[in-house]
């Protein structure tokens, strides 16, 4: 405990001292709003862009130490969880707190099995866009549109509905995200088979095509769920934090997780592996890296795939999804390009220019390519992040919503504007 720990901070303008409790390693941006606050000035604040150390909430979903490269959900390591559970397992877990029992896990599965279905209109939104859309955006979209087909998810406070809509989400984002493949490819979208497992499910969603039942490769199936699992949640990333402030408003979670699958669309949160696989591309040959890793090292580009602000010795997930790799290629014959990655990764790995900066595979190095060799265009890696990401983004909703202390998200702001300007005639604005 940290009861009587405080900080004592002078205002050298005023003279005059504050002292700040500090909990859980934190002090309060509102006790710093007290310091030198007076009738016509508001006190102090912090400023923070991008929230570097910036405490948004309290939060028991997921724990990170990225000096110890430890990333566990609800308590559980993630090499255990994705060793030994399955995607919805995990979901329950993230959703609810704790693992389920055996007739919880079965309820579950059941739950979000029967609730793959999209009503038919959305299909029709779906068929509307064009041949070339871009699958994010149609998820994005097609996500949002689900609110206007259960109004009732408004109800936010009854814990009922909650628990429905996080049904339907986790159930139809699969649904969603095949037929927005589908889409580009102009090939028929195909409907949900409830009696394949979540994966299986999506797979055959993806790829089924004349033949009665789709049968997917159980190792295909496997190294997707271990995929999923790793993808679940990470705490305060940038989607999260654009879920947690659009639902801040009390919004219904459809909206707020179009949101989160809005953020995630940007290159620099969910674009990563994407990057990766062109650079591998460039490359082409092994023969080509040690001038690759010079400019590197000379600023000129990234090593993508490497290095991550929060893991600074391994990333846990990168460890993982090297073994996924072995077992999806063993299916689909090995992709030229791993024998660059794995060059590239000996070489950096023993160079001093990474070592020293602590530049190391994170998950993004080798997702692209499990994805490729799964025949993934680079526009579906994103939405491949989203679908499982959803149970995380849910947890995260269902913890504010719950949470007393947490209040509409507005922050605030150095204003570096003019004040005070006369309005100019229409004479004077147009003579300039
Ligand atoms: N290649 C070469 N140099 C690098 C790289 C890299 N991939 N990453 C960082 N550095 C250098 C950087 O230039 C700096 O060097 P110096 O001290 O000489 O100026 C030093 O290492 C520290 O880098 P930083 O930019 O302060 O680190 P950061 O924590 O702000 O950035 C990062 C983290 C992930 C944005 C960055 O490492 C990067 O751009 N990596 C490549 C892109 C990538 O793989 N992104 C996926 C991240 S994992 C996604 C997820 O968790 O969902």
């Amino acid at each position: 405990m940290t009861e009587n720990h405080t900080l004592t901070v002078r205002d050298n303008r005023t003279g005059e001292e504050y002292e700040l409790p500090i909990t859980d390693g934190t002090v309060r941006a509102s006790d710093f709003g007290k310091i030198g606050k007076t009738e016509d000035e508001p006190g102090l604040a912090v400023y923070d862009p991008g929230f570097t150390n910036t405490a948004s909430t309290r939060s028991a979903v997921t724990y990170i130490d990225g000096d110890k490269g430890i990333l566990e959900y609800r308590g559980y390591p993630i090499e255990q969880l994705a060793e030994k559970s399955t995607y919805l397992e995990v979901a329950y877990l993230l959703i609810h707190g704790e693992l389920p029992t055996r007739e919880q896990h079965d309820k579950w599965v059941h739950e979000i099995t029967f609730h793959t279905f999209v009503h038919e209109n959305l299909k029709s939104q779906l068929q509307g866009f064009r041949y070339d859309a871009h699958p994010m955006g149609m998820l994005l979209s097609s996500v949002g549109a689900l609110s206007t087909f259960y109004p009732e998810a408004r109800n936010i406070s009854d814990p009922q509905v909650r628990h429905d809509q996080v049904v339907r989400l986790i159930a139809k984002m699969p649904t969603l995200g095949a037929w927005s493949f589908r889409h580009a490819q102009g090939k028929p979208y195909v409907y949900p088979d409830n009696e394949l497992t979540y994966t299986e499910n999506f797979l055959s969603m993806l790829f089924k095509m004349s033949e009665q039942k789709y049968n997917p490769d159980p190792r295909l199936a496997k190294a997707l769920e271990v995929l999923f699992i790793l993808h679940a949640d990470h705490e305060q990333n940038c989607s999260t934090n654009a879920v947690r402030s659009v639902g801040s408003s009390q919004v219904d979670p459809y909206s707020a997780v179009s949101a989160g699958i809005a953020a995630l669309y940007g290159p620099l949160h969910g674009g990563a592996n994407e990057a990766v696989l062109k650079m591998l591309k460039r490359i082409k040959v092994p023969e080509n890296i040690p001038a690759f890793i010079e400019g590197v090292k000379k600023g000129d580009e990234k090593l993508m795939g490497f290095g991550h602000r929060v893991y600074k010795n391994f990333d846990p997930r990168a460890t993982i999804i090297k073994k996924a790799v072995d077992d999806v290629f063993e299916v689909t014959g090995v992709n030229p390009l791993l024998e660059i990655a794995q060059e590239l990764e000996r070489i950096a790995l023993e160079d001093d220019y990474f070592v020293s900066r602590k530049l190391y595979p994170n998950v993004d190095f080798y997702s692209g390519l499990i994805y490729e060799a799964l025949q993934f265009p680079p526009e579906m890696f994103t939405v491949l992040f989203a679908i499982p990401r959803t149970s995380g983004w849910l947890a995260q909703w269902i913890e504010l919503v719950d949470d007393k202390e947490q209040k509409i998200a507005r922050p605030k702001q150095i204003y570096t504007g003019d004040r005070q300007l006369t309005f100019p005639s229409a004479e004077e604005r147009w003579s300039r």
